[in-house]
């Protein structure tokens, strides 16, 4: 009944990523309702300054009322419908993320493109660089969204750039190289890379060394470089966020390379200021003829008039941006290194971050050999025995067995004591029962079910439908 392009499977809803919220969705933990529910930890929100935002519009009654100096505005908006989005929001937009980048940078509101998130902002990049069957290089892991985003209503490819644990998963010159010739064995045109800065999963930024290969690569190629900062205000630690554009311009790029007008920004206020429901997204491009089209396209996805009135009062107060930034920053990296210090205790280690709402976990001597099998496996112990949705780095695409992202900001404190709480009595019991010699991996299964008897769940007949790929 479907058309090809509706039933298509590039979306990606079989991978982990997704069960793991299904299976949530049917056993959400509740601390007193639900008290043996699964907790999810696979959803990079970020709920840690909604009391910010709350107190902001508490003093702010016109913003929320649609009113400007007292009077209403609501047929003006109810009315408003230009593609264009509102000249003050785009003005406030490309003033936040300067101040974001710490005034290293500046946007012109002139190449900003309004989109319904970063989802879409992202698609519509593809739709306007690539044709069907060309292809894009990503880093991996990279963000399990992207297969949905990048290549399923597109037709684009992904061609992944294999990073490792070796190095921290950083780009090098060779992955780009050797990326680039897989590609050309499997007939694909190369037309660009896409990175995340700061980086889902691994929640690290680019640094300089990883921006200037990026850089001569998509100058000897001659591709484009899309740059998704949707987590540029979350860097909490050192080292600082360096944008592609400060990248570029301290480079000192040549000008006839015409490199600038191959790069475009992602970006939206989906996770620096946690409000993913309110479809804020944007691209930002030194390119007129994308902005162009990508403004047309921009029709099928526009950011509403209320919400954009609501967030221009909202950004257009300095003083709270300033304190938001600062505060939000504050309490990410507060949460981050409970989570680290929790695994730690449990002796498991995380790759070093300074940035994002997850961290990047190492779960690699807990796996029964060294394959995506036993990682799916271990998956599936943590979700139905343990109760934690957490993603494995299979639906990231890394190509290391053993890595799992888990996420810190969409939950109480007191949530995530549990969660830790839960994973150290895993982890306990894993270790010592792979420790006893001469016991078969299913005594030491029922063993460790024996010590987590709290949260025990039925290990449903759970279809496995893992992309080949991943
Ligand atoms: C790297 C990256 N890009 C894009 C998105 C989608 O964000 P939005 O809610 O703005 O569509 C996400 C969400 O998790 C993300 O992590």
């Amino acid at each position: 009944m479907l058309s090809r392009k509706a039933s298509c499977d590039s979306h990606g809803q079989d991978s982990s990523y997704f069960l793991g919220w299904q299976e949530y969705e049917k056993n959400p933990y509740h601390e007193v309702q639900n008290p043996n529910g699964i907790i999810q930890m696979g959803l990079a929100e970020n709920q840690l300054s909604f009391d910010l935002l709350e107190s902001w519009l508490a003093s702010n009654t016109d913003a929320l009322g649609l009113k400007r100096n007292g009077r209403s505005v609501f047929r003006e908006l109810a009315l408003f419908q230009d593609y264009h989005g509102f000249p003050a929001f785009k003005n406030e937009l490309v003033e936040f993320m300067a101040k974001l980048r710490g005034y290293k940078v500046a946007f012109d509101p002139n190449k900003l493109v309004l989109m319904a998130g970063s989802t879409s902002a992202n698609e519509i990049l593809m739709f306007c660089l690539a044709e069907p069957g060309e292809a894009f290089l990503l880093p991996t892991p990279y963000y399990p969204g992207f297969d949905r985003d990048l290549k399923w209503r597109t037709g684009v490819e992904i061609v992944p750039i294999h990073c490792s644990s070796s190095n921290d998963f950083r780009i090098t010159a060779c992955a780009l190289e050797e990326a680039y010739q897989r590609a050309q064995k499997l007939n694909l045109k190369v037309k660009g890379v896409l990175v995340t800065n700061p980086s889902n999963p691994l929640g690290s930024t680019l640094n300089r060394d990883e921006l200037n290969h990026l850089i001569d690569f998509a100058i000897k190629k001659e591709v484009h470089i899309i740059s998704d900062e949707i987590y540029s205000g979350t860097v909490f630690d050192s080292p600082s966020f360096i944008s592609i554009t400060e990248a570029v311009m301290e480079k000192h790029v040549d000008h006839e390379t015409d490199l600038l007008g191959r790069i475009h920004i992602v970006y939206s206020l989906s996770k620096d200021l946690g409000l993913p429901g309110f479809r804020v997204g944007m691209i930002y491009s030194n390119n007129e003829t994308v902005v162009a089209a990508a403004t047309k396209m921009s029709s099928f996805g526009l950011v509403s008039s209320q919400t954009q009135f609501l967030l221009s009062n909202m950004l257009s107060d300095k003083k709270f941006t300033s304190k938001y930034i600062k505060e939000n920053q504050r309490r990410l990296k507060k949460r981050k290194d409970m989570l680290v210090s929790g695994l730690r205790s449990a002796g498991i280690g995380c790759a070093k971050s300074n940035a994002g709402l997850f961290c990047w976990v190492d779960m690699r001597y807990l796996l029964r050999s060294d394959t995506f099998e036993a990682e799916k496996e271990l998956w599936k112990r943590i979700l139905f025995e343990v109760g934690l949705n957490i993603s494995p780095g299979s639906s990231c695409h890394c190509s290391e067995p053993g890595w799992f992202r888990v996420c810190f900001a969409n939950m109480s404190q007191e949530t995530l004591k549990v969660a830790i709480r839960r994973i150290e009595v895993f982890a306990e019991s894993s270790s010592s029962a792979s420790g006893r010699e001469n016991l078969s991996h299913q005594r030491s299964v029922r063993n460790s079910r024996r010590s987590l008897s709290k949260w025990v769940f039925p290990i449903s007949s759970y279809n496995d439908h893992e992309p080949a790929d991943r």
